[in-house]
């Protein structure tokens, strides 16, 4: 049942080899709850989708419970809306490829992203100008410590970009994601469909195309072949996609930048907050393409670091130098994205 010092390198995409001290896959809440009264007196518990957004840069002495519970049901549809449960071990790749063969629109930006579906409320996933918060109804969570379950809407979340409730410290770690449920747009139902279109790349690659008529489809394709240009595959390339957020700053922070470095991208939240490109800062320094003790910054995208040998902690180290560099030349502090077990 649960198996020992297992090596979690196929169960991450930073192809880390740490070992966990017990790993157990569940593929049903029972299983799950099987897990959780059974588990090995003592030991902590860390839930694990498809490993994704985390860096292990050292063995694990925890129970590692890997999320595999499948399925996806329309649960109600009214009018144009129709609304989806999914289950927390699908993929969400495979999630948004099913909603485009169905007809229903809403998750065509997120195409291509890594991880489970029930990893993405977490960080609340996000692409090309949308949220999973956009679509997002509802979720399912089972405590670990007591296996007591809840319901949460969209408001208890508490999103924000790549936030939710489950990073605060009165969550984190501590529930484990059993299902989502999203409401999305059937087109058969003849709605409108407004598609996201406003992102530069996005402008770029439909004129490229000279496509007159959007579809679900056609939009999942041009997002594709974005992220494909730019985002390294980690079956090619170990990486936990972007590795550090893109910071938030006051206006007038920005502003203090801004008067060094004229070319800063940086798009305006509010009228006193500012996001700034991490990846435009990390590519000045000169980092882009750099290679150190056994981690790579991506060649085409610089928030992006690749494991070439060294494992989780030589991307942990990489990540250091490049926080202290950026620290140093803008005075910002970048967070970073991924769960890291140092
Ligand atoms: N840029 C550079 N050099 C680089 C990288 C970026 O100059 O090496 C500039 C770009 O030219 C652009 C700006 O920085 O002007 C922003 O770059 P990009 O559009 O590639 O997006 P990003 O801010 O680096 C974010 C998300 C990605 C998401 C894209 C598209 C975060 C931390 N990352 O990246 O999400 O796919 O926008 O929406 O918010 C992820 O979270 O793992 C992820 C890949």
């Amino acid at each position: 049942m649960f198996k020992k010092q297992y090596c979690l390198v196929d169960n991450n995409t930073l192809a880390s080899e740490a070992l966990a001290a017990y790993f157990y896959a569940f593929s049903s809440e029972e299983q799950l709850s099987e897990a959780l009264t059974h588990r090995p007196d003592g030991v902590g518990c860390f839930v694990l989708g498809s490993g994704s957004n985390v860096v292990f840069a050292s063995d694990m002495d925890t129970l590692v419970l890997h999320n595999v519970i499948q399925g996806i049901d329309v649960v109600d549809q009214v009018d144009g809306s129709v609304w989806v449960k999914v289950a927390g071990g699908v993929l969400w790749h495979s999630l948004v490829l099913w909603s485009i063969k169905k007809g229903y629109s809403g998750l065509e930006n997120l195409s291509l992203i890594p991880g489970t579906v029930g990893a993405a409320p977490i960080q609340n996933i996000g692409a090309y100008g949308v949220e999973l918060c956009d679509v997002f109804e509802s979720l399912d969570a089972i405590e670990i410590k007591t296996g007591r379950r809840i319901s949460l809407n969209k408001g208890q979340c508490d999103f924000a970009y790549r936030h939710s409730v489950f990073k605060t410290p009165a969550y984190a770690g501590q529930w484990v994601v059993v299902s989502v449920t999203l409401k999305l747009c059937s087109l058969k139902e003849g709605v409108g469909v407004e598609f996201k279109t406003e992102y530069g790349e996005i402008e770029a690659e439909l004129a490229r195309r000279n496509i007159a008529q959007l579809t679900p489809e056609l939009m999942s394709n041009v997002i594709v072949s974005i992220r494909q240009r730019k985002l390294p595959d980690p079956n090619v390339l170990p990486n936990v996609g972007s590795f550090f957020k893109n910071p938030i700053v006051s206006t007038r922070e920005c502003r203090r930048i801004k008067n060094k470095f004229p070319d800063l991208v940086n798009y305006s939240l509010s009228e006193d907050k500012c996001k700034l490109a991490a990846g435009w800062m990390i590519d000045q320094l000169g980092w882009k393409g750099r290679e150190d003790g056994g981690a790579k910054v991506h060649d085409q995208q610089a928030l992006v670091l690749t494991n070439v040998g060294g494992g989780g902690k030589a991307v942990v180290d990489l990540s250091k130098k490049i926080q202290a560099d950026v620290k140093d030349a803008f005075g910002v502090f970048l967070e970073p994205e991924p769960l890291i077990f140092i």
